[in-house]
């Protein structure tokens, strides 16, 4: 495996490899990784000839509040664990590397942004979009890997790819949970020791919800209800939204019908949570995939 660290060489390494006509693999992230990065890691290896992992944190994507001094990095770890899943090259950047002067252009994601994540995070997926405008750009991969935990990622990378006319196809990549349901991120470590406890009724609130629709519930404020109630009382997390939209364009629903989104993000002390499941909702009773 390389480790590259600047643009250049980068650049020229893929302009080697484009011209063997060798498919590319890609995994952005920010590092930290874990068991969810892994797994895109995997798919990226069976489907491609080369594998590329980014790791840059991007601060383009946090809000003045947000937690970039904090987020966890641990560069040597990262780097022991992309040998190990097989991974070429390692792109990782400095913050001067990608922005050396204030951007004279930026990306702004026009829609599926006021909901969810986007809307207690301005400003986040224009972030997110402008710095994958530039990986994709140096990076020139045949398929993207994005976990389908960011769902709401997903489905603005989705446009992004589709309006810029990238050549690359998007590949989600379902979400890998602990043993006990909770959603695998790199900022479980964050949680206090009785958080991480409480922590699991993200995902048994996402499931019981889905056993409520399978039961004949297509309401969705009855079915948020559910989901809120749950997590009130199992844990002192402070609900920042439960959602359920149409997926993916995330637009609100007064009847469940179709590919759904069910999502949520609860504050802890120190972490914000996501967690959603995606559904594919019959009219009959009890359709539920
Ligand atoms: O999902 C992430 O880790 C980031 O949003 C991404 C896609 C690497 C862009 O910085």
């Amino acid at each position: 495996m390389r480790v590259i660290t600047t643009i250049q060489d980068m650049q020229t390494e893929i302009l080697k490899l484009k011209s063997q006509s060798k498919s590319i693999g890609f995994v952005p992230t920010m590092g930290f990784l874990h068991e969810g990065h892994l797994t895109l890691l995997k798919r990226a290896r069976e489907d491609n000839e080369i594998v590329v992992l980014s790791i840059f944190v991007n601060p383009l994507q946090f809000g003045p509040t947000e937690d970039f001094s904090t987020y966890p990095r641990d560069f040597e770890r990262d780097q022991s664990l992309a040998e190990c899943e097989g991974v070429d090259y390692l792109f990782y950047p400095s913050a001067k590397e990608m922005y050396p002067h204030s951007s004279s252009v930026s990306v702004i994601v026009q829609e599926r942004t006021d909901v969810l994540c986007g809307k207690s995070r301005p400003g986040h997926f224009n972030g997110v979009a402008t710095v994958l405008t530039k990986l994709f750009n140096i990076v020139l991969p045949t398929r993207a890997y994005f976990g389908k935990k960011d769902a709401q990622q997903v489905a603005v990378v989705e446009g992004l790819i589709t309006d810029f006319n990238f050549p690359i196809e998007l590949i989600p990549v379902d979400i890998v949970r602990e043993e006990d349901g909770l959603a695998k991120s790199s900022r479980n470590v964050n949680l206090l020791p009785d958080e991480r406890r409480q922590a699991v009724v993200l995902f048994k609130s996402l499931t019981t919800a889905k056993e409520t629709i399978e039961g004949g519930e297509r309401n969705p404020r009855a079915i948020k209800n559910v989901i809120s109630n749950l997590i009130g009382s199992e844990s002192n997390g402070e609900i920042d939204y439960v959602e359920i939209y149409s997926y993916p364009q995330l637009k609100a629903l007064d009847y469940l019908e179709g590919t759904c989104i069910l999502a949520i993000a609860v504050k802890f002390s120190k972490v914000r949570l996501i967690d959603n499941i995606i559904l594919e909702v019959s009219h009959e009773f009890g359709g539920v995939k």
